[in-house]
C-alpha cells in the first residue's frame, strides 16, 4: 500500500464533445512514486483524460488538483508550471538538434527544476555536462549528448523525452503509449526507465494497449469503458491480463 502523498487528483470529471460524452464522472488519484496504468478500448476516453490532466482540454464538470491545490489549466504550459509533463507519442523532439539541445528545447515553458535554476548562467559545454549528469542520475544510458536525435532509436528518443520532463522538475509524468511501435530491446529501455523514475518518487500515468507492459510497470490500473471508469485495481492483487481484457470489453 502506497502511503505517499496524493500528487494528482481528478474528481468527477465529465467532458462532452457535442452529443458524445467522452468522460462521465471519472475520478482518479495518483500518489508520489506510483505508476497508474490507464487502459480501455478505442474511444474509451483515455486520451481525453490525458488532455484534461495535461491542460490541453477543459472539463465540463469536475476538478483537477495538484499537490492538494485545485487548478484550472488554460493550457499545457500552466500544467507544466506546476510539475505535470506529458510525453506524447510524437515526442516533440527536433531530430536535427542533438540530445542536449533537445533537452533545453522549450525551456521557457518549464518550471524551476534542477536545470531551470542554472540555465541562465550556462554555456553549451556546461549545458551538455548538466544533461549528461541528469541522464546518469536516472540511470539512462544513451549515446553522447552531442549525438543528433535523428541518429537515435525510437526507444532512445522516448528516453530523451521522458528524462527531459523530469530534469526540468516535473514530478508527475503522463505517458501516452510510450512503448507503442518499439522493438523488444527499446521497449525494455523505456519500461526500465519508468521503473527507475518511480523509484525516484516520480508519479506516472501510463497509457498502453499492451497488457504485459501495463502489468509490469503499474501499481494500480484504472479501466475505462465508454467514458466511465469501470475498475480501479491494485496490481499486486494477482490481476491477470485476461481479467483486465474482460473488464475493458464488458465481458467480465
Ligand atoms: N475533439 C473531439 N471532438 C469530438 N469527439 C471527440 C474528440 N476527442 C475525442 N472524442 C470522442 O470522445 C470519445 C473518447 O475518445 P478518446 O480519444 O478519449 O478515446 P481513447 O480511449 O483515447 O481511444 P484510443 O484507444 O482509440 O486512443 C470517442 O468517442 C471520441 O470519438
Ligand atoms: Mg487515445
Amino acid at each position: 500500500m502506497n502511503e505517499q502523498p496524493v500528487v494528482l487528483a481528478v474528481e468527477g470529471i465529465t467532458k462532452r464533445f457535442g452529443a458524445v460524452t467522452a468522460l462521465n464522472d471519472v475520478s482518479l488519484e495518483l500518489r508520489a512514486g506510483e505508476v497508474l496504468g490507464l487502459i480501455g478500448d478505442n474511444g474509451a476516453g483515455k486520451s481525453t483524460m490525458v488532455g484534461v490532466m495535461s491542460g490541453a482540454l477543459r472539463p465540463d464538470e469536475g476538478t483537477v488538483s495538484v499537490d492538494g491545490v485545485e487548478r484550472s489549466f488554460a493550457n499545457p504550459a500552466e500544467a507544466r508550471a506546476v510539475g505535470i509533463e506529458t510525453v506524447f507519442q510524437n515526442l516533440a523532439l527536433v531530430p536535427t538538434l542533438n540530445i542536449a539541445e533537445n533537452v533545453f528545447l522549450r525551456r521557457e515553458q518549464y518550471g524551476p527544476g534542477m536545470l531551470g535554476k542554472t540555465f541562465h548562467r550556462m554555456h553549451k559545454s556546461a549545458m551538455r555536462r548538466e544533461v549528461r549528469e541528469g541522464f546518469e542520475r536516472f540511470g539512462v544510458t544513451l549515446p553522447p549528448v552531442r549525438t543528433k536525435v535523428s541518429a537515435l532509436s525510437g526507444g532512445q528518443r522516448q528516453a530523451v523525452a521522458i528524462t527531459r520532463a523530469v530534469l526540468w522538475g516535473s514530478h508527475i509524468v503522463i505517458m501516452d503509449e510510450p512503448a507503442a511501435a518499439l522493438g523488444v530491446k527499446q521497449t525494455e529501455l523505456v519500461l526500465s526507465l519508468v521503473e527507475r523514475l518511480k523509484a525516484h518518487g516520480v508519479a506516472i500515468v501510463f497509457i498502453s494497449h499492451n497488457m504485459q507492459h501495463v502489468l509490469r510497470v503499474a501499481d494500480r490500473i484504472a479501466v475505462f469503458r465508454l467514458g466511465r471508469k469501470v475498475a480501479d485495481i491494485d496490481v499486486h492483487d494477482q490481476t491477470t491480463g485476461a481479467h483486465l481484457v474482460g473488464l475493458m470489453t464488458g465481458a467480465a
